[in-house]
């Protein structure tokens, strides 16, 4: 059987990207799959988070899967600090990845900088936690975008130890689901960065909550070439600006690069933006307007996400206990 999970984590500024590459395919998976949507809070903690704004920036990451379209009776959508059990996995699993796994992972160096003292354990012991959210429900499927790749290389290595100094076949490998056109969307002001919540220029993304005037604005300041667009997807290579806009437009209007390019080749950026902007106001802007109609009224996102913790609570507890089990804790 297949059940998806996946989580955002609530640090504010969600964007394009994490629309694209992630929100959007979770409401794709769940007419066929069992799925389990978190907000991943302490995985936001792994840097220091006001704790006002932690608050309020975990109810916007519910906000933002119920409206973009995650429906909380067939999904389950929670707050990853409100079930134990991914915790107490995520201690075990610190006991079976191995310092050189965790010394590999390019996240922890690029969040780290320069002073790498300085960063939290939580920082570095990060990707053991994300193993311990999937593999506490044995989740076999994650949708998410290609930053998180690799992270997912280890939640199978950590699974794959487990299962072989206990002599057990307790967890499932998982499998990454990355899809769409626009996997990795880059920001736009550098086409060498990725679009990221924590960009100092807000000029860098496209938030959830954008209005016309913002979107519109930000994408006239996009950086592009001074070429036109291209005919073929190829023509694109080296030009990392545009193929990013030619991307974010074919996710959008969900049709292939190709399919963009047959329609706008020749055309100067100046007449593509409008267009752009016209097709992210479109689908964009109902998600914004829900979420704030959402967030002005907490109580129901809260009861979404009790609800979903109960939920997510009765599929955790037998696989906790079973791993105590195995590994020799007395279960009481
Ligand atoms: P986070 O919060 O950075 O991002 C949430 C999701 O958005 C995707 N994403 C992008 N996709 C395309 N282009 C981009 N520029 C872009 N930026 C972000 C991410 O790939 C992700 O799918 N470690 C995870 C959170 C996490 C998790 C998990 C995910 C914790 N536990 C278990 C899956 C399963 C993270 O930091 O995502």
């Amino acid at each position: 059987m297949s059940r998806i999970f996946s989580g955002v984590q609530p640090t504010g500024n969600l964007h394009l990207g994490n629309y694209l590459g992630a929100i959007r395919n979770f409401v794709r998976l769940q007419d066929d799959y069992e799925c389990i949507y978190c907000a991943v809070d302490m995985h936001a903690i792994t840097v220091w988070q006001d704790p006002q704004e932690l608050r309020s920036n975990i109810r916007e990451v519910a906000a933002a899967y119920l409206a973009s379209g995650v429906d909380p009776k067939k999904s389950i959508i929670f707050a990853q600090s409100n079930v134990a059990a991914h915790a107490e996995l995520a201690w075990i699993f610190n006991c079976v990845a191995r310092l050189g796994w965790l010394n590999r992972m390019t996240q922890f160096k690029e969040k780290a900088g320069k002073n790498k003292e300085n960063a939290s354990l939580g920082l570095y012991a990060y990707p053991s936690l994300m193993a311990a959210d999937i593999l506490v429900y044995k989740a076999t499927h994650v949708p998410v975008g290609e930053d998180q790749k690799q992270h997912l290389e280890l939640t199978r290595d950590i699974a794959q130890k487990f299962n072989t100094d206990f002599g057990t076949e307790t967890f499932p490998l998982v499998e990454p689901l990355i899809f769409g056109e626009a996997t990795r969307v880059m920001s736009l002001r550098d086409g060498s960065k990725k679009m990221s919540k924590s960009d100092p220029s807000d000029y860098s993304r496209i938030t959830l909550t954008d209005g016309p005037d913002e979107i519109a604005k930000k994408l006239k300041k996009a950086r592009t070439d001074a070429e036109p667009i291209p005919e073929k997807v190829e023509d694109l290579e080296g030009r990392p600006e545009a193929s990013n806009l030619v991307g974010i437009y074919a996710a959008l209007a969900d049709i292939s690069k190709a399919d963009v390019l047959a329609e706008h080749a020749g055309s100067q950026f100046s007449a593509f933006k409008p267009a752009l902007t016209e097709l992210a106001v479109e689908k964009f802007g109902p998600i914004g307007t829900e979420m704030k109609r959402l967030l002005a009224d907490p109580g129901y996102v809260d009861s979404v996400l009790k609800d979903g913790a109960d939920r997510a609570r009765a599929i955790a507890e037998p696989v906790i206990r079973e791993v105590k089990e195995t590994v020799g804790f007395l279960v009481s």
